[in-house]
């Protein structure tokens, strides 16, 4: 356990020793035993978070703001467009500006080639820790609560097969961020991943390099594929899930086009029942019902969907209570 974190940024788990992410995740078992208790873990009594959105959401504000009232504090939520960023405010100013005001600044900007460099610049100026609430590289939280999910629902995660597919989804361009983060963390955790995608649908390669070196010391598994059924084969979880062509084009109409060509890229019961039986579903939401997943399988027996984003409280707390006290 690493009990000295005081001060750190979570920009992305690959930052964090296995120890302190392992140390994480048992503050994270810890605060929601408590809470099922009702235990009260005012841990951070008067600090206060800002929490800076530049794109939608609704479980990552709702997972800060609660979770930072649950531990005593206060968390503000900063819309991008409410404030004077448009008119030149620079990321040095609010890393230096919200660093004074605040004991931590949480960041979502998922901005293809922007999101995670605005991050750093942010962290670079600021006296306080800075989250990753996700950026175009990296969702460190969503991926956290995953691997807490997993370990609750199947133990050990070492040797366990997780599938990371692309699915098919109408929505919109989709970052990269989860199956990206996904593949890095499950492989350091000696899980066998196979990370399975249409050719157009690649990852970073070096974000791709990293997942195989980290399946190689940590004695586990990385696997690249092109067949969604097979990915399905035999896997103790799956996470097919929608992202955009981003390395091949990063014009959304022309990445809808090429899309189109795999709609049947669909997790359905057909394909479910290509796993173990005891397999489970897992999806960071939101997902294109009827379209990417459906709703027999995200709604099924398999899915732990509903686990999976309640985790989101319990890491953030964990790391809040952790970096922030
Ligand atoms: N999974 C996730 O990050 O959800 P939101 O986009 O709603 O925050």
């Amino acid at each position: 356990m690493q009990t000295d974190l005081r001060g750190r940024d979570l920009i992305t788990t690959q930052e964090w020793t296995k120890e302190e992410i392992e140390t994480l995740l048992d503050v994270a078992f810890q605060l929601k035993r408590e809470r099922a208790l009702g235990i009260p873990h005012p841990l951070l009594r008067d600090k206060t978070l800002a929490m800076l959105f530049f794109y939608s959401s609704t479980r990552t504000r709702s997972s800060f703001e609660a979770g930072m009232a649950q531990l005593g504090g206060h968390a503000a939520f900063i819309e991008s467009r409410t404030t004077q960023i448009a008119h030149g405010d620079t990321a040095r100013e609010i890393g230096e500006i919200l660093g004074r005001y605040f004991d931590g600044i949480a960041i979502r900007n998922v901005d293809w080639g922007i999101g995670n460099k605005y991050i750093r610049a942010v962290a670079e100026a600021s006296r306080v820790p800075v989250l990753n609430m996700q950026c175009d590289i990296y969702h460190p939280f969503q991926i956290l609560a995953d691997l807490m999910t997993i370990i609750e629902k199947k133990g050990d995660p070492r040797g366990k097969t997780i599938t990371v597919s692309w699915a098919y989804a109408a929505s919109y361009q989709k970052p990269l961020s989860v199956p990206q983060s996904l593949i890095l963390l499950m492989t350091r955790f000696g899980m066998n991943v196979r990370l399975v995608h249409p050719p157009e649908f690649n990852l970073m390669p070096d974000i791709v390099e990293q997942a195989r070196e980290n399946a190689r010391k940590s004695g586990g598994a990385f696997e690249i594929m092109d067949d969604f059924d097979a990915g399905f084969k035999g896997a103790d979880i799956v996470y097919p899930k929608s992202w955009g062509s981003w390395l091949t084009t990063e014009d959304p109409e022309e990445s809808a086009r090429i899309a189109k060509k795999y709609t049947d890229w669909i997790a359905d019961e057909r394909r479910l029942a290509l796993a173990k039986e005891d397999v489970i579903y897992m999806h960071c939401l939101p997902a294109d019902r009827g379209i990417e997943v459906t709703n027999e399988v995200i709604d099924g027996p398999h899915s732990v969907v509903f686990d999976e984003a309640e985790n989101r409280l319990h890491v953030q707390k964990a790391a809040m209570a952790l970096v922030m006290r």
